[in-house]
């Protein structure tokens, strides 16, 4: 078999590429190498003689139709995924996550692929104050990176719904581990804590998230891909609910660093208060089981990735210009304002 990942170096989907090549699977991966993607990502696999990397954008259609000559499936990842980035620019979150799934939907349907699995986010359904959001609930995102992968994802749908093409969905929640890039809750807060620099919660830091590791996400969604239903959605849980003060403080006694390093920050605007997944249905009907559900050890282990790997982030943080600008301008004012 033959797939077209879409977005295979970035942080999940270094996981699906390594996940498939170890099941024997050929891999396409499409690319653009934005400020997220990065080529260390998957050094361990660059000369894999079933691997082949091209860089192009999700949007073009030339691309896209190169990349997916003689592939029998996609899983397309590739997208804008920070949520603080889509607050300050929604525009490249409206090209990529909507136009670039368009791209991709319609040279599978020229193609008639055998699948197209698309990943999607727990954000499409916005806020649960209690108990956890099932696949036929109602979707309220309010954010405009969670309303394009919302556009996105129903536009997927609508293409099985339309011309029968085998699509899957996957809803995951907040996914951790090992080269997830430093602006997210995770890793930006290990890195500051080994460099002992402040370190920004947003408003109460009582916010709930469902945390995932990245090697089960990329396990569900291949199991999706290859044994769900066509047309049905499927939500993947990590079973690792915690207040993001929670994992900061955590973080922090790993790192024998002081919690006085914690500033409240202004909050996210429209910051969803919590976030949970029932997903009953990926357990029962394809009978997934998560293979690292103990999030106080995965997280102590994501940890020392952190630490015993400077050599990939120094360059992210240190070089990278627009991670600095992206930075000054996110948590600047934030971070002079802040109290501890
Ligand atoms: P990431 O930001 O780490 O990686 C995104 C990758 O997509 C990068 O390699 C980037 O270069 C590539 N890319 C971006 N725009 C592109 C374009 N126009 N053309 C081609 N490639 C492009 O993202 P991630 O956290 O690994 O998320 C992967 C997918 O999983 C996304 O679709 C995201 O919405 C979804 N998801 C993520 C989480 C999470 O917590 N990280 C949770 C649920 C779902
Ligand atoms: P994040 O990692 O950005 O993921 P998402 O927005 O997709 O949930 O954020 C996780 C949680 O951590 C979210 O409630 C926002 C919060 N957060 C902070 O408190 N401070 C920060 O600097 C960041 C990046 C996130």
């Amino acid at each position: 078999m033959k797939v077209l990942v879409t977005g295979g170096c970035g942080f999940i989907g270094s996981y699906v590429v390594k996940l498939l090549l170890a099941e024997g699977v050929r891999v396409v991966n499409l690319d653009k190498l934005t400020y997220a993607g990065n080529l260390a990502n998957l050094r361990e696999v660059e000369r894999h003689p079933k691997y082949r990397f091209i860089r192009g954008d999700v949007c073009d259609p030339g691309a896209v139709a190169k990349a997916a000559r003689g592939v029998d499936g996609i899983v397309h990842l590739a997208a804008e995924t920070h949520v603080d980035r889509s607050i300050l620019s929604p525009g490249a979150f409206v090209r990529t996550d909507m136009l670039g799934t368009y791209v991709l939907l319609e040279e599978a349907r020229k193609q008639r692929l055998k699948f197209f699995a698309y990943v999607s986010t727990d954000e499409v359904y916005g806020s649960i104050a209690r108990g956890k959001f099932r696949e036929t609930d109602p979707t309220r995102p309010t954010n405009p990176y969670a309303a394009s992968k919302l556009g996105a994802d129903r536009l997927a749908h609508s293409y099985f719904a339309t011309y029968g093409l085998k699509v899957v969905i996957t809803r995951g929640s907040n996914t951790y581990g090992p080269r997830q890039f430093p602006e997210k809750l995770i890793p930006l807060t290990i890195i500051r804590a080994l460099q002992r620099q402040p370190i920004p919660v947003y408003g109460d830091g009582r916010q709930r998230r469902d945390w995932l590791h990245a090697e089960d996400h990329a396990r569900a969604i291949w199991r999706a891909a290859t044994r769900g239903r066509a047309g049905e959605t499927y939500n993947v849980s990590g079973h690792g609910e915690r207040e993001n003060i929670w994992m900061v403080r955590k973080i922090l006694a790993e790192l024998h660093a002081p919690d006085s390093l914690i500033r409240f920050v202004r909050d996210r605007e429209g910051h969803d208060r919590r976030y949970a997944l029932e997903d009953g249905k990926l357990r029962r009907d394809l009978g997934f089981r998560l293979s690292r559900p103990d999030i106080g050890r995965e997280l102590r282990r994501t940890v020392r990735w952190y630490v015993d790997n400077r050599r990939w982030w120094e360059p992210v943080i240190r070089r990278n210009a627009a991670f600095k600008e992206y930075f000054k301008k996110q948590y600047g004012d934030r971070l002079r304002r802040s109290r501890s």
